[in-house]
């Protein structure tokens, strides 16, 4: 029997180059040889592509140095092939794992490049994909469709350099503390907590180095931090949710930032959260419901506030989450009773189920 041809996309033009090459090792690590072909495509951060031979471990992973895929190859893996543009060898795929975090990768570019080759793909489709990348369209269907959401302004471009003081007095209509984000960058880059009204414009102007729309949004104050897991049903059947997970950043961080996401252990992550009973109903049917609003396919991350009142609001989606042993999204399902490699298996074969195109 013909193995089946899977291409593992990773790297990538975002500030999470890294964090993708280190998901896709995991991922690349734990697909079962005796079923699959792996052919794993590294994307440089100035969009070159190259493929690489199968090998595992794929990468040696370590403490101090990020990995990072650059045409030479990435650490001692050569590339067999290099291109410039997608190469030839993505029509031979049956089917594609994009593991790419960001802008160029989890916002519907590659997802669009996959589906006009017709190929099977793990993940979102170009409209959620790029829905669930942009914060400022996200936050504002979610709010238009009834789903609980804090206070936010959103900022277009023309607005900030056409009309700065009306934008100005909108913001100061929220309460304080704010959060400034750009509306599509990720691992808290970017983003400031602002507590002085003063400082909200600078902030701006600095979150539009990343891009240039913009949300600003009111700080849910003391609120618990939880994440929830949620991946297609088995054949057609209703989405399903995974224990959720709590994150609680300690002492010197403001919020979950870049740092406490990957470079200290300032954030203690507990799987699964503890949560009363009727709390962790709602909130697993509110993730399976933004999953089904957003048209998610295959798996999506949702990330909720619950405040001191046990109010859950609907943060943000990510429809391609970190993907390592330790990240949040196989470690619900692991507490859920779906172990790694099984997750990798599951959602490659609910790809390749799936009908290419319009469906
Ligand atoms: N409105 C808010 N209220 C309180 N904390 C927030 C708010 N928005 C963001 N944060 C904090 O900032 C972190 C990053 O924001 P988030 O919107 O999740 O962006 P990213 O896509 O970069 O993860 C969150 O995990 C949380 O700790
Ligand atoms: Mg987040």
């Amino acid at each position: 029997m013909e193995k089946i041809r899977v291409g593992v996309l990773f790297g990538g033009r975002s500030s999470e180059h890294s964090i993708s090459c280190i998901s896709a090792n995991s991922i690349i690590n734990v697909i079962d040889r005796e079923k699959y072909e792996v052919i794993p495509i590294g994307i440089t951060k100035d969009n070159s592509w190259v493929i690489f031979s199968d090998k595992t471990p794929f990468l040696t992973l370590s403490k101090t140095e990020l990995p990072e895929v650059t045409k030479e190859g990435i650490q001692d893996n050569k590339p067999a092939i290099f291109s410039k543009f997608p190469p030839e060898e993505l029509v031979s795929l049956d089917v594609i794992f994009p593991v790419l975090h960001g802008p160029y990768g989890e916002d519907g570019t590659i997802q669009g490049l996959i589906d006009l080759h017709a190929i099977a793909f793990v993940g979102a489709g170009v409209l959620s994909s790029s829905i669930g990348m942009d914060k400022t369209t996200s936050k504002a269907l979610l709010k238009a469709a009834g789903f609980p959401v804090g206070d936010f302004v959103t900022i277009l471009d023309s607005q900030w350099t056409n009309d700065k003081a009306n934008v100005l007095k909108k913001i100061q209509e929220l309460t304080l503390p704010v959060f400034v984000k750009p509306a599509r960058a990720g691992s808290s880059v970017g983003i400031q907590k602002i507590k002085e009204f003063s400082k909200v414009e600078k902030a701006i102007e600095e979150a539009r180095l990343h891009d240039k729309r913009i949300i600003v949004e009111a700080s849910i104050e003391n609120a618990r931090e939880i994440e929830c897991a949620v991946i297609t049903g088995e054949e057609r059947k209703p989405a399903k949710a995974s224990l959720p997970a709590e994150i609680i950043v300690k002492k010197g961080h403001e919020f979950y930032d870049f740092e406490a996401k990957y470079m200290d252990d300032s954030a203690e992550l507990v799987v699964p959260a503890k949560l009363d009973k009727k709390v962790l109903a709602d909130l697993q049917k509110m993730a399976v419901n933004v999953f089904d609003f957003f048209n998610c396919e295959g798996l999506a991350r949702i990330d909720f506030f619950i405040t001191k009142d046990d109010e859950i609001l609907v943060n943000e989606i990510n429809t391609m989450p970190g993907f390592t042993p330790i990240s949040m999204f196989p470690r619900m399902w692991e507490a859920t009773g779906m172990k790694y490699k099984e997750l990798v298996d599951y959602l490659i074969q609910e790809a390749l189920n799936r009908p290419i195109g319009l469906h």
